[in-house]
């Protein structure tokens, strides 16, 4: 079997920092509320002019230069997001078209917070399969213009922010080199969607696909049943990690590093706990950046490579849980 392996990472978030106290000026909500329940501090929101792409391009130019790779060595671009630059098309091609990439497919892929292991699963697959040598996988994010920034929508505004995470995935034709993506598992609970959505606008909905009644409502904003989102987050997130180190013959110690998906300090360190993870083993940057959903795992994993905390030959666990439900893992050996 080819085998493949992350040859380079890089991410990218808003220069714009939005405390808690800013939060606060703008809704009924305070810095001890958020941080209790979540550990988030701060995060970054975009700036009048930053597109969603923009974000995306940063992020993918620093992953091809950790690479050492030009754009046109690339096979493929595969986005991740639930926040897209327009309803289509994808915000891949708008990507594509600030890269200058050559004529190479590109697709958004929309599996929400679990999006960049969806994403890196079917890069994997297709390199694998022998259909590409070389894919550019990003996950991108530009909540603040989903979120109500008022007290109706403060459940959710408070915990989500802006950021993209890119990674270069090749095939790795080198005997000498371990590395290697060992495993992905990736499931999903389609009956779950609504507890945690965006409604509108939808080709569901009559006689329009958006009105000012929807706008009205509030129905254009994410919503969710937060206790409920919790309680499978932490039943899942350890499933699919000793699914996917089971099926990978691995164990629990033999893994460095662990990279849960940054929705809840308080999820994490549950998760953790539970299954005995020595909290130095795990990474989280929630505190900074609060939930960039798709964008979250390859900002993370970019940050610790960056920091020296997964060098060359270290075990990687990337887990994540989101909106769909969706929940993956993917193992790798960088
Ligand atoms: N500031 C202040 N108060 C807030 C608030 C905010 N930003 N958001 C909600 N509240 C209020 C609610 O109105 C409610 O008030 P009430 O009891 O008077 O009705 C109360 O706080 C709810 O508090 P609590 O029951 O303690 O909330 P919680 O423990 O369920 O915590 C979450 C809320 C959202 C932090 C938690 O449910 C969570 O993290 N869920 C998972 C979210 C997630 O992971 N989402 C993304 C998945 S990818």
């Amino acid at each position: 079997m080819r085998r493949t392996k992350i040859a380079g990472t890089g991410f990218y978030v808003p220069e714009r920092v939005v405390t808690n106290h800013d939060l606060a000026k703008l809704m009924d909500t305070s810095d001890e509320w958020i941080r209790q329940r979540s550990g988030i501090v701060e995060r970054r929101f975009a700036s009048e002019d930053q597109t969603p792409a923009d974000l995306a391009y940063e992020a993918a130019v620093r992953a091809l230069a950790d690479a050492g790779r030009e754009i046109g060595e690339i096979d493929c671009i595969l986005l991740a997001t639930l926040s897209p630059q327009h309803e289509f098309p994808g915000t891949s091609f708008f990507l594509h078209e600030k890269l200058d990439a050559p004529e190479i497919p590109c697709m958004d892929l929309r599996a929400q917070c679990s999006g960049f292991l969806y994403a890196l699963a079917t890069a994997n697959s297709f390199i694998r399969a022998g259909q590409f040598g070389r894919v550019l996988v990003v996950g991108c994010e530009v909540h603040s213009m989903g979120i109500e920034l008022a007290t109706r929508g403060r459940d959710v505004a408070v915990l989500f922010g802006d950021g993209a995470g890119a990674a270069v995935v090749e095939a790795n034709d080198d005997a000498n080199d371990p590395a290697d993506i060992l495993e992905i598992r990736l499931h999903a609970e389609g009956r779950h969607a609504r507890k945690l959505w965006i409604e509108a606008p939808g080709c569901s909905l009559r006689p329009y696909r958006i009105t000012h009644e929807m706008i009205d409502d509030g129905r254009i904003y994410p919503k969710m049943d937060g206790k409920f989102v919790f309680k499978h987050a932490v039943t899942r997130m350890p499933e699919v990690l000793l699914e996917t180190l089971s099926a990978a013959s691995k164990k629990l110690e033999d893994v460095d590093l662990f990279l849960f998906h940054q929705a809840n300090l308080r999820i994490n360190e549950y998760v953790a706990g539970q299954m005995g993870i020595a909290p130095e083993k795990c990474l989280n940057n929630i505190e900074r950046y609060g939930n960039t959903s798709a964008a979250a795992i390859p900002i993370l994993l970019a940050e610790a490579r960056a920091a020296g905390r997964a060098g060359p030959g270290s075990l990687v666990a990337m887990t994540a849980f989101g909106s769909g439900f969706t929940w993956a893992c993917a193992l790798a050996r960088l």
